[in-house]
């Protein structure tokens, strides 16, 4: 099998997990996920990208209500309107007014005064679909932040890149490809995985 094929199977098989997860799992799940980001992530960050729960993924409603209540500004990702596969970070407020993208998933209407440089978030909070124990992330398969997180991701001024996850998305190994961009932690609702350090 291609590594590009067992990457595709991997993701079948994690969307699968997740998506199997109950009401109720998820509901704890959004809240375990909540109190080891407070464990990992000083609560004086100035700002925060995070993503609308979608397809299984976690659901970082609890973060964002959290974020707010702590003044910590919060920006979600939207489809870039001319380069193709990025993302923008837009402002996200409870005034902010939404609609659907191509893909079924809200995002802010773009509108230029919210957009934010990637490199002004003290952290950037993604989704992904797998995760192994040295934090490698498989993501959609899109290349969507790993484009957008692309040139940020050698800077001084790189914010923190944490992926959110379920257990249940964890394989002991992943494929991995050069243009993957490394994170800094994988956040679980019962572990916080480094590269070359889990604290499992
Ligand atoms: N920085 C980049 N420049 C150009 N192409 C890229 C870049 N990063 C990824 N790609 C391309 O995007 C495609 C998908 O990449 P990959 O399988 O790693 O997606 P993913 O990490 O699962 O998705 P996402 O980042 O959207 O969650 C690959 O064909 C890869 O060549
Ligand atoms: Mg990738």
């Amino acid at each position: 099998m291609s590594t590009m094929e067992s990457r595709n199977t991997l993701r079948r098989y994690f969307r699968n997990a997740r998506n199997a997860l109950s009401a109720q799992q998820q509901k704890n799940a959004a809240a375990a996920i909540l109190d080891q980001i407070k464990l990992f992530i000083p609560a004086s960050i100035k700002r925060a990208a995070l993503y609308l729960a979608n397809d299984g993924e976690p659901d970082l409603t609890p973060l964002i209500m959290y974020c707010w209540q702590y003044n910590i500004a919060t920006s979600l990702p939207v489809l870039h309107p001319f380069t193709k596969k990025h993302l923008l970070m837009l402002n996200y407020t409870d005034q902010t007014v939404m609609r659907k993208n191509r893909f079924g998933i809200a995002e802010p209407a773009l509108e230029c005064q919210a957009i934010r440089l990637t490199v002004h978030h003290d952290v950037i909070f993604m989704p992904l679909v797998g995760f192994d124990k040295e934090a490698n992330r498989l993501g959609m398969g899109g290349g969507f932040y790993d484009r957008t997180l692309a040139n940020v991701c050698h800077s001084p001024l790189r914010p923190k890149l944490i992926g959110i996850a379920h257990d249940c998305q964890q394989t002991d190994s992943l494929p991995i490809q050069p243009w993957d961009v490394p994170l800094d932690a994988i956040i679980t609702p019962t572990q916080i995985i480094q590269p070359n350090n889990s604290l499992e």
